[in-house]
């Protein structure tokens, strides 16, 4: 068998993450400080795959391209492939074709984080061969995934959000393909929504008698797409980090898992992790609570913040009550105004949401 090759999926519109995408791709907004794309290609050289497209929007490609590279930090080749409009996950695999070739792959949503990585998946699909191998895991709220339908251990049907999802086996966004799948994207129609969907795809290889493999994970599994997601894949990662300080620290008090990059200064600041502070960040007369990611070069004074993402350079200045779960894009600015007359004054972009005490 050739060789196993990567694709991840780095295009889309991103309509749900508005306004932070807007200015810049989804897939970089930091999860822990690290962009969500960076997961992906990780998991990949993890498991020993060492050729890896990405596919990318016309708008937002060249921003991920400087900021993943050529791979080389990740030990992985990367190919760069625009897609010219999001029409589709079996669309961007179409796409991918002329690199994709005869090998197999696996396919990664740029987007999604799975625990684990992806090594035990790319075991099971080499032991046992099948056309595709799909990784599927319970959730509550079904109607908003792709969902399967399994006969005994073997998958029968898969629906794209149905209204009356008959199981709750939601379809991760990382999937195994043998090249067959070119020939199942070429055959199916656009769904209503005018997308090439996979889960149309995958069904014509079962409909055409294809071995089409399930395999529920056993760890957790996250689409970043949404803020809560989000707020929810930040918590979980920063979980698991290691402590490690190398700021200044000034009468400031650090406890549980705190990564300090180099260059950030704490000054009478509390730190409550499990929490990372960016390279170059200031914090001052501040607390800082568990399950908070502040960028690089931020500046959190006179305030608290708590389960929140601040991209790099952001300011939050002399809060009353406590910042929590926000998001905030690069080099916002949030702060207390002493000028008269006593008024609020915003300069907001397009699909911003502020709520005030
Ligand atoms: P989605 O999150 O399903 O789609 P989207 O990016 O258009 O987001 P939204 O619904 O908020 O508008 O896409 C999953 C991943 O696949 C994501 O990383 C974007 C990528 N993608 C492509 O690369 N090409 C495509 O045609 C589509 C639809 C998605």
């Amino acid at each position: 068998m050739a060789p196993l090759k990567g694709l991840i999926l780095s295009g889309g519109k991103g309509t749900r993450l508005r306004p932070i995408t807007h200015t810049s791709a989804k897939q970089l907004v930091p999860v822990a400080n690290r962009p969500v794309l960076f997961y992906g290609i990780q998991a990949m050289a993890d498991a020993g795959i060492e050729e890896v497209g990405i596919i990318i929007a016309p708008e937002t490609g060249p921003e991920i391209q400087e900021v993943a590279g050529d791979g080389s930090k990740f030990g992985v080749r990367i190919t760069y492939i625009v897609q010219d409009e999001p029409a589709g996950l079996a669309h961007a695999v179409l796409t991918a074709e002329p690199f994709l070739g005869a090998s197999p792959f696996v396919m990664y949503l740029g987007d999604n984080l799975l625990q684990g990585g992806i090594q035990e998946l790319v075991s099971a699909f080499e032991a046992n061969a099948p056309d595709a191998l799909i990784l599927l895991t319970p959730v509550d709220d079904p109607e908003n995934f792709g969902v399967a339908e399994l006969e005994d251990g073997a998958v029968v049907r898969l629906a794209e959000k149905p209204k009356e999802p008959r199981t709750n086996l939601a379809l991760v966004g990382v999937y195994m393909f043998t090249a067959g799948i070119h020939d199942a994207a070429r055959a199916i129609e656009p769904s209503p929504r005018g997308e090439l969907e996979i889960t149309d795809a995958i069904q014509h290889l079962v409909d055409t008698g294809k071995r089409v493999e399930p395999h529920v994970v056993r760890g957790w599994w996250k689409d970043t797409g949404r803020l809560a997601d989000m707020l929810e894949a930040n918590r979980l990662i920063l979980d698991v980090i290691e402590t490690r300080v190398e700021g200044t620290l000034t009468d400031s008090v650090v406890d549980g898992r705190v990564v300090i990059e180099e260059g950030a200064t704490l000054v009478n600041a509390t730190v409550r992790g499990p929490a990372v502070i960016g390279a170059g960040a200031h914090l001052e007369d501040c607390y800082v609570g568990p399950y908070s990611a502040i960028g690089e070069g931020c500046v959190v004074e006179r305030a608290e913040v708590e389960h929140s993402i601040l991209l790099a350079g952001s300011e939050v200045r002399g809060l009353d009550g406590r910042m929590e779960s926000s998001l905030l894009g690069r080099n916002v600015k949030i702060g207390r105004s002493t000028r008269q007359p006593r008024a609020y004054r915003f300069m907001v972009g397009d699909n911003s949401e502020i709520e005030i005490l």
